[in-house]
């Protein structure tokens, strides 16, 4: 399998010799291009000048083999030939090197060229040269008629060589720049590749289960360092919720162990069947079934916060909500008169709605008004207020109970906190009746808040979106 260095590396290298040949290849067709046109230019005028020059031969019907000559002998050392043809395309003046092609007629194709009267310029073999030349012939005209031509040849080897010369300059830039680039790009992709490599090691502790290292937000790449913030931070929930689990197995088991030890322990008492009597039997069987009580409500509180947790997304309905709240403190009447409480509702009219998820309201106000009744002293009031305004409505339930002092307000809403241990547990609390409260709150994406005055009482107070 490709690393990310390896294959960062590949493209990079890739990238970098497929650029460098797209520019040498056309720079060095540009460049031919150019030599062989200012050199055929340099030609043309040349051939232009000296078919001048040699005009009155011809028009006087001279021999102009010692003037080209003399022409010849000059640029002997740059390797161009002037040639010097009469009428019907017999070489009348030609080269030292090729004074053996003087009598000998040109060929078709250059007979032609000639006799058009016109400039020519043509590139490739001749049959006078092996290599391939670049032929200038200029046609002497006079009185409309084609009186002779001068013919420049020039070897293309120069601008071969030119060019060739070009092309292993430009080689050698090309490895110089390789270079340079592959030092550039292995210092680049093993700076890129090592944030991903940490994280990548870090995770995989984590997956094994080690332990949770947190890879470093410092380097020089903006997306890592966010990437690498995210993972922390992933990190830290993790172990948040590792360390949440572990205390919540922890506090399940306690909570689970205690009235099980108890009603263990009154069984053995009864199998025993020492000092065993009727009324001493009757107590027992009744504490058993207080404390089984206690277990069915801790494992039905338990599935309501189960539920409520695994709620990824709450689907708020339009609903009447004093209906709502009415049927709550109705279902709780009872209950209220055995401990001598009476509720108050307050609220302006008996038709207000408000967008919230109707199961959710229903259990945040039983476990508040469970706890309001639990906690209010006898012939006591608890007010239930439901105040509107614009956009939403605040529900308070107020008891005159003892107070939640203030230290132990912001943790009353973790799971099995309880102000006093003993005191609870005697009401046959748990202290997942405000956790509840809180999940279902959030997953309804609303607040909650409270207020306590020792020796005086609590108000609880959330807020729910009035429905249009
Ligand atoms: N209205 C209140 N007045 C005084 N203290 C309260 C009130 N409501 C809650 N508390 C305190 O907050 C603690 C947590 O409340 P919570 O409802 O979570 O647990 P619980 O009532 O003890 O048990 P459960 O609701 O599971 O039966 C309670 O133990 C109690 O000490
Ligand atoms: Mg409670």
């Amino acid at each position: 399998m490709k690393t990310i260095f390896s294959k960062l590396l590949t493209n990079f290298i890739l990238t970098i010799v497929i650029c460098l040949a797209i520019a040498g290849i056309s720079l060095s067709f540009v460049i031919r291009n150019y030599i062989s046109e200012q050199k055929e230019n340099e030609l043309v005028l040349k051939a232009q000048v000296i078919a001048q020059s040699t005009k009155h031969f011809f028009v006087k019907n001279e021999n102009p083999h010692d003037y080209i000559n003399t022409i010849n002998h000059l640029d002997s050392n740059l390797g161009t030939e002037v040639w010097a043809v009469d009428e019907n395309g017999i070489v009348i003046a030609a080269a030292a090197e090729h004074l053996n092609c003087e009598g000998s007629k040109l060929s078709s194709a250059e007979l032609k060229e000639m006799q058009s009267g016109r400039l020519t310029v043509s590139n490739g073999y001749s049959e006078y040269f092996k290599d391939p030349v670049i032929r200038v012939t200029t046609p002497i005209i006079d009185k409309n008629k084609v009186i002779g031509a001068v013919i420049v040849y020039s070897p293309v080897k120069g601008i071969d060589e030119a060019t060739r010369r070009l092309v292993f300059m430009m080689i050698f830039a090309a490895i110089i720049s390789l270079s340079i680039a592959l030092i550039f790009c292995i210092y680049t992709s093993k700076k890129i590749a090592k944030p991903v490599q940490k994280m990548a090691e870090a995770s995989m502790e984590v997956a094994d289960g080690n332990k949770f290292t947190h890879v470093p937000i410092s380097t020089e790449f903006k997306e890592f360092n966010q990437l690498a913030g995210s993972f922390n931070h992933m990190l830290e929930r993790i172990e948040q919720n590792e360390k949440r689990m572990k205390d919540f197995v922890g506090n399940v088991s306690h909570e689970l162990k205690s009235p099980l030890t108890s009603i263990k322990g009154f069984i053995e008492a009864l199998i025993d069947g020492k000092g065993k009597t009727a009324e001493r039997t009757q107590k027992f069987l009744s504490i058993m079934d207080k404390e089984a009580n206690r277990l069915i409500k801790l494992i039905d509180d338990l599935l309501i916060l189960c539920k409520a947790d695994s709620i990824v997304k709450v689907e708020p309905q339009k609903i009447n909500i004093i209906k709502l709240i009415q049927e709550v403190i109705t279902n709780f009447e009872v209950n209220a008169h055995q401990k001598l409480v009476s509720f108050k509702l307050d609220c302006a009219s008996k038709l207000l709605y408000a967008k919230v998820e109707p199961h959710s309201l229903k259990q945040i106000m039983i476990n508040l008004l469970d706890n309001a009744i639990k906690y209010s002293p006898e012939n006591s009031q608890i007010l239930v207020t439901v105040s509107p305004n614009s956009n939403e409505v605040e529900i308070s339930i107020t008891d005159r109970g003892p107070g939640i002092p203030e230290e132990d307000i912001p943790n009353i809403w973790d799971r099995f906190y309880r102000v006093d241990k003993a005191r609870s547990r005697e009401t046959g609390g748990t202290g997942l009746g405000l956790a509840i409260v809180k999940e279902l709150i959030d997953k309804n994406g609303g607040e909650i808040s409270v207020k306590s005055n020792i020796g005086k009482g609590t108000t609880f107070k959330f807020k729910l979106p009035i429905a249009v």
